[in-house]
């Protein structure tokens, strides 16, 4: 099962996919993920996504697309992958698009997970994301059991750089010029499934699941 996440900043994309990517034992491929290990290991590539990323600014389609039809094209990825954030841009579908064809394959489902813009800066505000495993929590709705430790790994959790209300608003408008054009273009494709994302994270799940499974 090969799946893309769709969605503004905040909806709910890197939720369910660890999901998803856990119940059908696929891998969870989040570009953000992987340029903020990226950023945390002070590597090259880290170095020049930061300089997008902390503007709320996508990062240059060259510097993303390479990385992620690499990561497509490996052995644990023959059985389906839940893509989280990529692609992000008409650019990066169809280059994904031509890549997948070559290797014979096509994306099965795009879940877009639908949450109006108001929703989203109370809870980017209140989300912290652990510095050294990448879990996610919301000091409301998904608290870690000792404020700023992580459950999982005992790492620190963080308010991220680009979740400050004035960058998630540039977020939403990027993601509105930028990356809402791709709700059409998998329209079109026929794999489009629209998810109500304000219902809480269970549900939401629910609805994947039965989409996934029709
Ligand atoms: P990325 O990390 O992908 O950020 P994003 O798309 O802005 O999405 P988020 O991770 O912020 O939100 P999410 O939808 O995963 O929500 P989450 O599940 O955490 O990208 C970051 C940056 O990297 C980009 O801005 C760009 O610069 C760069 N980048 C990455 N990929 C790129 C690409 N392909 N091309 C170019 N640049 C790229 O949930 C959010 C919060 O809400 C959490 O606290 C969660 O607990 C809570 N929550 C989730 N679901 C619910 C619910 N149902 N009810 C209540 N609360 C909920
Ligand atoms: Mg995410």
């Amino acid at each position: 099962m090969k799946i893309i996440m769709l969605g503004v900043p905040g909806a709910g994309k890197g939720t369910q996919a660890k999901k998803i990517a856990a119940k059908y034992e696929i891998p969870h491929i989040s570009t953000g993920d992987i340029f903020r290990a990226n950023i945390k290991n002070g590597t090259e590539l880290g170095n020049k996504a930061k300089e997008y990323m902390d503007q709320g600014l996508l990062v240059p389609d060259e510097l993303v697309v390479d990385l992620v039809v690499d990561r497509v094209g490996q052995e644990d990825c023959k059985n389906g992958y839940v893509l989280d954030g990529f692609p992000r841009t008409i650019p990066q579908a169809e280059a994904l698009d031509s890549a997948l064809l070559n290797m014979n394959q096509k994306i099965d489902y795009a879940i877009n997970i639908e949450v109006p813009d108001q929703n989203i800066v109370d809870r980017m505000s209140g989300r912290r994301a652990c510095l050294s495993c990448g879990a996610t929590y919301h000091i409301i709705n998904i608290p870690t059991k000792v404020e700023g430790i992580c459950d999982v790994c005992g790492g620190s959790t963080v308010l991220r750089d680009d979740d400050k209300p004035e960058t998630v608003l540039k977020r939403l408008n990027v993601y509105h010029d930028q990356t809402q054009p791709l709700i059409e273009y998998y329209a079109n494709k026929g794999v489009l499934a629209n998810i109500d994302g304000t219902m809480d994270m269970a549900d939401v799940f629910a609805a994947i699941e039965n989409t996934l499974e029709k």
